[in-house]
């Protein structure tokens, strides 16, 4: 069989497989605790659920337009408007299975042999598995936890040459849970105003979940950005729509056409369904939002200061997301092992680090989209480690 040689170049993403592994155990009757997977453990709210059975029952079966129903597009429009200040036309926002699909269509559009696209190691693993996959030098850019692992502004520039195309950006950060403030995108953005032909991917799904009562800032509210960035968003962490699989993503208009073909090409569209449900979530009432944000804000609070207590575990403090990211290094163990430990023994599925890149392997990811009750026995089984 003649494989394309391509599809050797394609990573995975280990929560996956480490979910896959802790459901098989807790089927075989064992007690597990997952912190392993990234999505919230909350229900969609109730009032998305019924937009989305008022949906089907009005008849939404069809295809839909390839870069989302219209109505949907207007309201990212009027979304960026009211929150960033962001002048974005419906016709530069494109709606995909989930948010994971923009960064598919960016790899292919600006990765190929010639080119060179950075990406945040640790960061989220498809950024490199995608880079890699269209052909493109994947080029890490190191967050140490000594900078809380936010963007060091002077190594990224040591990074850009003239083959660089694309920048990827994630704040809040995947896996390490860092934020980085708007005196800190600011510095990022003064940097990006000296290399305008390299365009930027700005992944902002974790938009909502922010700490502290920070507020996000987006690389949307630049306008002399905006003919080069991409902006990743969507409903799948901010409205526990994970399994919805929808997504809104703002693109210039040198390249809206492209996505939009790519679009056509590989999903035709986003489920219709989904896009009626994801239209009532921007629209309707917010107040359940801010009730789980609250919630991810005190169980942060708990794990931060519960996982500093334990002897082998430090761990700096996340800003937003649902994710610690402790340095495990004082245990004797790397993150493998350390996890392998945690699920096989103790029964609680954590991410290793390694599975983020090169650049973290004595850290491991504990997501607290769990409950607060099982997220002290969690930490109690750790200790014992
Ligand atoms: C940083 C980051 N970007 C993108 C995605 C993809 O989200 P979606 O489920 O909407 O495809 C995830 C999901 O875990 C993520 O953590």
């Amino acid at each position: 069989m003649q494989v394309s040689k391509r599809i050797f170049e394609l990573e995975t993403e280990t929560a996956f497989a480490v979910l896959a592994k802790a459901n098989k155990l807790a089927s075989e009757g064992k007690n597990i605790i997952n912190l392993g997977i990234g999505q919230p453990d909350f229900n969609t709210p109730i009032n998305i659920q019924e937009a989305a059975i008022k949906a089907i029952r009005d008849g939404h079966h069809g295809y839909t337009a390839s870069n989302g129903i219209p109505e949907l597009r207007e309201a990212i429009s009027k979304l960026v408007l009211d929150k960033y200040n962001a002048k974005i036309k419906p016709e530069n926002v494109l709606i995909t299975p989930g948010g994971k699909p923009v960064i598919f269509i960016s790899a292919l559009l600006l990765g190929g042999e010639d080119n060179e696209i950075i990406y945040p190691d640790p960061g989220f693993p498809i950024y490199r598995s995608m880079i890699k996959y269209s052909g493109a030098k994947a080029v890490p850019l190191k967050l140490s936890e000594k900078d809380n692992f936010e963007i060091d502004i002077d190594h990224l520039k040591e990074l850009i040459t003239d083959k660089t195309s694309l920048i990827i950006v994630n704040n809040p950060n995947n896996p390490t849970g860092s934020f980085m403030n708007k005196r800190k995108i600011h510095d990022l953005v003064n940097l990006l105003d000296h290399y305008p032909n390299v365009s930027i991917l700005s992944d902002e799904i974790y938009s909502n979940i922010i700490f502290n009562d920070e507020k996000m800032p987006s690389l949307l509210e630049y306008p002399n950005l905006m003919n080069r960035l991409i902006v990743l968003e969507g409903w799948s962490k901010t409205y526990c729509m994970t399994g919805w699989r929808l997504g809104w993503s703002i693109w210039p208009d040198k390249l809206i056409e492209h996505a939009n073909k790519i679009c056509v090409n590989y999903n035709s569209c986003a489920t219709s369904i989904s896009q009626y449900a994801g239209l009532e979530a921007i629209n309707g009432s917010q107040i359940e939002i801010l009730k789980i944000v609250s919630e991810f804000q005190k169980r942060k609070e708990y794990v931060y200061d519960e996982l500093n207590k334990l002897d082998k575990v430090s761990c700096f403090e996340p800003g937003g997301a649902f994710y610690a990211f402790p340095n495990i290094s004082k245990s004797g163990l790397n993150g493998s092992e350390f996890s392998k430990i945690a699920l096989e023994e103790k029964g609680v599925a954590l991410v290793p680090g390694s599975s983020f890149g090169d650049n973290a392997d004595h850290f491991v990811r504990i997501s607290f989209a769990n409950s607060l009750e099982n997220i002290k026995e969690a930490i109690k089984r750790l200790s014992a480690i």
